[in-house]
């Protein structure tokens, strides 16, 4: 869905506009599914070997090597005694529960695991491989670094900065003994509804599909080093384009739009070696075609006839969460059609035990052919083999156990870099940035604590139940403004500037957003507007309470998703989209607050960010309707300023009346 400029975006009267114009260089329309060559050769040694292993192997050890369980329902010991392939941890779970687990905690465990997994009485035995959710940095250990999530990267624009971040997210993830990461997310999301808008990198097939090969090659490296993992392309396919971006629901684009919207992501991860590949909750129905080929996990032509077949992937497939029972006819535990389908792995984190016993009953039966079975199990131990698993154990590498892995200055330097990169300057009438300034009043929930700054997948699930003593590392924008500002000024807080003299300062920081969520906990359900302050009223008001005083309004809007804020924009003299930055707010001051002291050398001064998606000013923006949006594309910067104007503010307090579809 692409916009330019329609009469309201005109408001946006800006000298020069980085417009979606720019990026609309010419696109090849594919008209098949392409061929993809892996940089990863089938190696003739390694299948040998895996096809004699697999040759020695019991139907029991090979359904239990097709299974994944989460750490919080499995021990060492069952690993051992049912063969289970592969452990993850869900977000939210820790080593013994421990959500201040160190990461030499992580790395134990991790061995105890390995250790379980090579000591079966298997004839070859078979390492497990642990995968875990690092989508920003190592985001489930205590103390990381935390990146800005995928939405605040694809506004940056710097596919270097996203490999660069790859690598240090796989030498923390490889400190704590675990070698797989459920990333890179490759959805290119149509509609800002989804509560997963955020892990993805934008609406621009093309981006998403640059960032993809950065992203694989930075986290899998040569595959087999020390500081390597191996990456999952997720999810198969068309996650971002669900109707109404109902998380989990049926995606209805044509089969062109799915090769060239959805697809491109996945062409950047095969081609630069992806391993594996997560499948999606979500079905696809090409009505224009007629072909309704349901949900993902059970749909034989796109996982094994498309991604196997037409694109070429000899990695595994693993299944989401729980996501077979979404099969029609399946269970949480028993899905012999995902298994058909070409499900290769299944995460079953808590019924693996029912899921191994009901496979093997398939086989027996003859409902599972062996030979799925065994083809299963041969990418499984491919992937395995490829990555030295059998050969170095986790706790080979040279970061084992290192917690400066997951927070050092390199790490934090680069995530600050990567949140300057990030922000998106979509107005600023003469406000910023702020020079000699010594006042200043600093308003707004997300301004002080990091809820709203981290997003989800912060520790938890949701980015929610934690405090601050949950990141010790990390910096706030209130701190960070401290900092920045230095000895020379002051800097006061207020979170709803109730009786603050606001004439009194020289200028005011509005730092506002979104409460944290994943996944569809945070889906924007329709018929619900789009507007920000009608979900978050505080917000509005502590932007009213400070705005008209005479003194200049700078507000930073920390969201998961682009929305409307016309109201919010109205009342602002400077306004910044600044996504999900993670631990380093100290990048946001770098680029608004330019006094003398307090800023480190070599931090960035002008935004370079633009929307990776685009801003609707609307409340109930019509996709393809260009008046609605500002383009993608769009951002302004100190060297290219410009004015905007009073934007038109309509609200939609009954909600979105046609699908936003
Ligand atoms: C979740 C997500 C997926 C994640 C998996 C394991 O439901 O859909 O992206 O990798 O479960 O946490």
């Amino acid at each position: 869905m692409k916009s330019g400029l329609g009469a309201t975006a005109a408001a946006f009267a800006v000298l020069s506009l980085a417009t979606a114009t720019a990026e609309a260089a010419a696109k090849t329309t594919l008209k098949d599914w392409p061929k993809i060559s892996s940089p990863v050769a089938k190696d003739p040694a390694i299948e040998k070997r895996i096809a004699e292993i697999v040759a020695g192997m019991t139907l029991e050890q090979k359904v239990g090597q097709m299974t994944q369980a989460e750490i919080r329902s499995v021990t060492p010991s069952q690993v051992r005694k049912y063969y289970i392939g592969s452990i993850l941890n869900g977000g939210g779970a820790w080593p013994e529960m421990n959500k201040h687990a160190s990461v030499a905690d992580w790395a134990r465990l991790s061995a105890q695991f390995y250790e379980a997994s090579m000591s079966t009485d298997m004839k070859t035995p078979v390492p497990v491989i642990w995968g875990t959710d690092a989508v920003h940095g190592h985001n489930n250990v205590f103390g990381a670094v935390l990146y800005p999530h995928n939405i605040g990267l694809g506004a940056a624009r710097d596919p270097q900065l996203v490999g660069d971040i790859a690598r240090q997210t796989a030498a923390a993830v490889r400190a704590t003994g675990i070698t797989w990461v459920f990333a890179p997310t490759l959805a290119v999301v149509q509609n800002p509804r989804w509560g997963r808008t955020y892990e993805s990198y934008s609406s621009d097939p093309e981006l998403v599909r640059e960032y993809a090969g950065y992203y694989v090659r930075g986290l899998q490296g040569d595959l087999k080093g020390g500081a390597s993992a191996v990456a999952t392309a997720k999810h198969f396919i068309g996650d971002g384009g669900t109707f109404n971006g109902k998380d989990q629901g049926e995606n209805r684009y044509s089969l062109s739009e799915m090769i060239n919207i959805h697809g491109p992501g996945y062409y950047g991860a095969l081609e630069a070696g992806a391993q594996t590949v997560m499948a999606s909750y979500n079905s696809w129905n090409d009505v224009a075609a007629g072909v309704n080929h349901g949900k993902m996990h059970g749909a034989s032509d796109m996982l094994t006839g498309v991604l196997k077949g037409k694109l070429g992937f000899d990695g595994l497939v693993i299944s989401d969460w729980n996501a077979i029972e979404q099969v029609p006819g399946c269970e949480r535990a028993h899905c012999p059609q995902a298994i058909n389908a070409g499900v290769d792995l299944f995460m079953v984190p808590d019924d693996w035990h029912e899921f191994i016993m009901a496979t093997i009953n398939d086989v027996k039966t003859g409902v599972v052919p062996m030979s799925r079975i065994d083809d299963a199990v041969t990418r499984i131990l491919r992937v395995k083999m490829r990555s030295g698993l059998f050969e170095n154990p986790p706790a080979a590498s040279p970061l084992n156990g290192r917690s400066e892995s997951v927070n050092n200055e390199a790490e934090r330097a680069l995530a600050r870099r990567a949140v300057s990169e990030s922000l998106v300057l979509l107005k600023n009438n003469r406000a910023l940035p702020l020079g000699s300034v010594k006042r200043i009043l600093v308003v707004g929930k997300a301004a002080s604590g990091f809820g709203s700054q981290l997003g989800g997948w912060s520790m938890t699930w949701q980015g929610t139940e934690n405090g601050s003593a949950d990141f010790p590392n990390a910096e706030d924008f209130l701190a960070a403004a401290r900092k920045a500002v230095g000895m020379g000024g002051k800097v006061d807080y207020s979170a709803d500037a109730a009786n603050v003299d606001v004439g009194s300062y020289d200028a005011v920081i509005a730092v506002i957003g979104e409460l944290p969520y994943a996944e569809g906990k945070g889906d924007v359900t329709f018929p619900a507007s789009l507007q920000h302050s009608e979900r978050y009223p505080e917000d509005l008001a502590v932007v009213k309470a400070v705005s008209g005083k005479g003194v200049p309004v700078i507000t930073v809007l920390y969201s998961g998703r682009p929305v409307y804020a016309n109201d919010l924009i109205n009342l602002s003299d400077a306004f910044v989209a600044a996504w999900l930055p993670g631990t380093e707010a100290g990048g946001i001051a770098d680029v608004l607050i330019h006094s003398s002291s307090g800023r480190p050398v070599g931090t960035a001064s002008d935004f370079r960010g633009t929307l990776p998606f685009d801003w609707p000013l609307a409340a109930c923006p019509q996709s393809g309707k260009k008046a609605d949006y500002l383009p993608r594309g769009f951002g302004l910067t100190y060297a290219k300023p410009g004015a905007v104007h009073t934007l038109p503010v309509k609200p939609a307090p009954k909600g979105c009346v046609a699908p936003a579809e």
